[in-house]
């Protein structure tokens, strides 16, 4: 039995998350997979209510669970740093959940800004790196509020994180069988610490995937590719802060937030699955957010779990929703949130 601990959150997170379940038990009901499903109400609502983001022991109880499913952390009515480091981070950081693999793939029927971009040319893995790096709130400050401040916040980065991250994204790339390439987007020419320690790894890790061509590219010049040639890139590999910067831009390349899914992921642990946009609270209670990330979210969760059939199921009956829906965007899609949810499980 895998049991899912279920964190809807704030704003629109549990609208999409309740299509996702729908799909979710849809599959785990075609394909007998024994699930089970325990919510937690920590979010915005509850920390306004109680001053809490995860209370005591919330951590531990997680731990025992098979998988975390997220929808959104993020209330407009509080500050800006605490939802996001209290729940979001210190899930990531707490169980240990090392990558951060956020695929990026245009499906028929989705627009791309690109021009003359079409799915076969969009389709690639971003690795990153999820719990190191400017990440970890290390630094401070030096006479604070006077006009001599000081700021620091420092980059740190573990062999041992680096290197699992690495042997993970070859393993991936090798996996997909695509192209059979891993890209490392770093910025060696300016980082000369932290990136030098990702090269040096790369360099040394690839020694052992000789079928694997180890590629390397800048994280500014990564930008002008994911815009201009996304059909070079496989699976790239990247630090913790440019992951987060090259994922937004791979989520808008593939059709935006409506359609981004990723996964918080500890192979030997509990991984967590979320649509990688936000609360969009303007959105709430409507109806109208677009489920598909959430769902592939799910898909990624049954993967993750074992079940890589029931995860393939439901990415195509997303495709075969997705060639019905006038758009991706919220309150565009021809359809309701719910109806979408009920056309992906009716699929499956
Ligand atoms: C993401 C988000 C988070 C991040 C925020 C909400 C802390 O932007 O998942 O990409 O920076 O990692
Ligand atoms: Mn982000």
């Amino acid at each position: 039995m895998h049991r899912i601990a279920v964190i809807a959150g704030d704003g629109t997170g549990p609208e999409v998350v309740r299509e996702g379940l729908k799909v979710v038990k849809a599959a785990s009901k075609k394909f007998s997979i024994p699930l089970s499903f325990t919510e937690f109400d920590y979010g915005g609502a509850r920390y306004l209510r109680t001053g809490e983001t995860l209370p005591d022991g919330a951590v531990e109880e997680l731990r025992s669970f098979s998988a975390i499913y997220l929808g959104a952390i993020g209330h407009p009515e509080v500050k800006p740093g605490i939802l996001e480091t209290g729940i979001l981070l210190r899930l990531r950081f707490e169980l240990d959940q090392y990558i951060n693999l956020r695929p990026v793939k245009l499906y028929p029927n989705v627009e791309t800004p690109l021009a003359n971009k079409k799915p076969e040319d969009i389709d690639f893995v971003i690795v990153r790196e999820n719990v190191e790096g400017l990440y970890i709130g290390a630094g401070g400050f030096l006479k604070k509020g006077t006009a001599d401040e000081v700021a620091i916040q420092e980059m740190v980065y573990t062999r041992k994180s680096v290197e699992r991250c690495v042997r993970y994204a070859f393993d991936l790339a090798r996996k997909r069988g695509k192209m059979k390439k891993l890209t490392l987007c770093g910025k060696t020419n300016v980082l000369t610490f932290c990136q030098d320690l990702w090269w040096r790894t790369f360099q040394e890790v690839a020694k052992e995937y000789p079928d694997i061509t180890a590629d390397y590219a800048h994280v500014d010049a990564t930008t002008m590719w994911m815009v201009k040639n996304p059909e070079w890139f496989d699976v790239i590999v990247t630090e913790n802060m440019f992951g987060d910067i090259i994922t937004d831009l791979g989520a808008m390349v593939q059709g935006g937030m409506g359609v981004a899914a990723g996964g918080n992921i500890n192979p030997a642990g509990v991984s967590m699955f979320e649509p990688i946009g936000g609360s969009a609270p303007k959105y709430t209670g409507q109806n109208v957010i677009n489920p598909v990330a959430s769902i592939l979210a799910g898909a990624m969760m049954l993967e993750q779990l074992g079940h890589p059939q029931a995860a393939a199921a439901v990415e195509r009956s997303v495709v075969s929703v997705i060639g019905r829906m006038k758009s991706m965007a919220a309150g565009k899609m021809g359809f309701s949130t719910s109806e979408i949810g009920d056309m992906v499980a009716a699929g499956l």
